[in-house]
């Protein structure tokens, strides 16, 4: 059998991306148009440039996905598209244009959940193997999911205010660092050490949940105390410091969520997994409890359309696909899909 092709787009935040995918494994095209530098003035995305931007560039970044695949759209067997969560008038965007193509080639259109997508980064890189534990954590998730088979996912524990990328972007901009802070933090982080040692938030006992905010006010109260009282603080050490409280419980959590789950294998999955400190932490406990890990490379950590392409492969063959009365759901639930 020839393997599905998948033409897959993405744009619920800031990147406007497309790829064409091989039975959601083979990654023939991976394009991702960033639109960080036109974001980096304002401190943080700005929905409405965002929306603009990926107009401006939906169609070149589908074309140039399909020419660098040396695919036609005819050859096409479904197109994928990003349903939410994410901003409205991004999400539209891409859902317009692949509502758009599917119409007018008479291609099947499936609906990805985004975080569905970033899940899936890991089966571009290896098999998956069931039941598995999943850490999600990006701008605007931090989440433990539970799967016990494909398509199929729980949300066993998530955060109760910050997610961790967007406490890393709080964080660094009170460093005065440019947006987005979170890679930044981390190459400060590298070379400092955790003097603060800020708080480690665990919440309830058995709890699977995360919290942030409070870490967050902590790294800023120590900015302005120190501001006031003159001193310099050493913000290779604060980096470091503020890194090391939210590696600390996010490779705990994730960790004890995997052994009480029994799970097979523990993924790690959204934008901060790009984190060398998480990345170096979470190898280290999975290695010391014998739980097999999946990461995504870097390039794939990030939002891109190549792991909407690979989640959208469980839903094609299982003839779940959407119709053109598809909207843009920024508040989708990952349970419900
Ligand atoms: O998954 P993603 O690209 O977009 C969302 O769906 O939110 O995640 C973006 C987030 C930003 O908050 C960014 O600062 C963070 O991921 N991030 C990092 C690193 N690279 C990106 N956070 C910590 N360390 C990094 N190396
Ligand atoms: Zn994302």
């Amino acid at each position: 059998m020839t393997q599905p092709l998948i033409l897959a787009i993405e744009s619920s935040c800031d990147e406007t991306a497309a790829s064409v995918v091989r039975g959601g494994v083979d990654i023939l095209s991976n394009v991702v148009s960033s639109q960080i530098e036109s974001h980096k003035r304002f401190g943080g995305v700005v929905p409405e440039v965002a929306s603009r931007h990926h107009v401006e560039r939906v169609t070149y970044v589908i074309e140039e996905a399909l020419s660098t695949a040396d695919v036609t759209i005819e050859e096409v067997d479904a197109i994928a598209v990003t349903e939410g969560p994410g901003l409205v008038g991004a999400l539209l965007v891409g859902i317009s244009a692949a509502k758009a193509l599917a119409f007018a080639h008479g291609k099947p259109l499936i609906g990805v959940h985004h975080i569905a997508g970033h899940i899936y980064a890991n089966r571009l890189v290896g098999e998956l193997e069931f039941p598995l534990v999943c850490l999600i954590a990006s701008g605007g998730h931090t989440e433990l999911i539970y799967m016990p088979e494909d398509g199929v996912y729980e949300v066993i524990g998530e955060t109760r205010d910050d997610a961790a990328g967007e406490a890393y972007d709080k964080v660094a901009r009170t460093l005065k660092l440019p947006y987005p802070g979170g890679p930044q933090i981390d190459r400060l982080a590298q070379s400092g050490k955790d003097t603060f040692r800020f708080p480690r938030i665990w919440l309830e006992k058995d709890s699977y949940d995360f919290s942030f905010s409070g870490l967050k006010s902590s790294v800023i109260n120590a900015v302005h105390n120190a501001e006031q009282r003159g001193e310099k603080i050493v913000p290779e050490d604060l980096a470091a410091s503020f890194q090391a409280s939210v590696v600390e419980v996010l490779v705990g959590k994730a960790i004890r969520a995997a052994k009480d789950k029994g799970a097979k294998q523990l993924l790690l999955a959204g934008g901060v997994a790009a984190n060398k400190g998480l990345r170096g932490a979470l190898e280290a406990a999975c290695k010391q409890e014998g739980i097999p890990l999946l990461t995504p490379p870097l390039a794939l950590c990030g939002d891109n359309a190549a792991m909407i392409g690979a989640a959208a492969i469980h839903p094609y063959l299982a003839g779940r696909t959407s119709t053109l009365a598809m909207n843009a759901e920024p508040g989708l639930d990952l349970e419900s899909k």
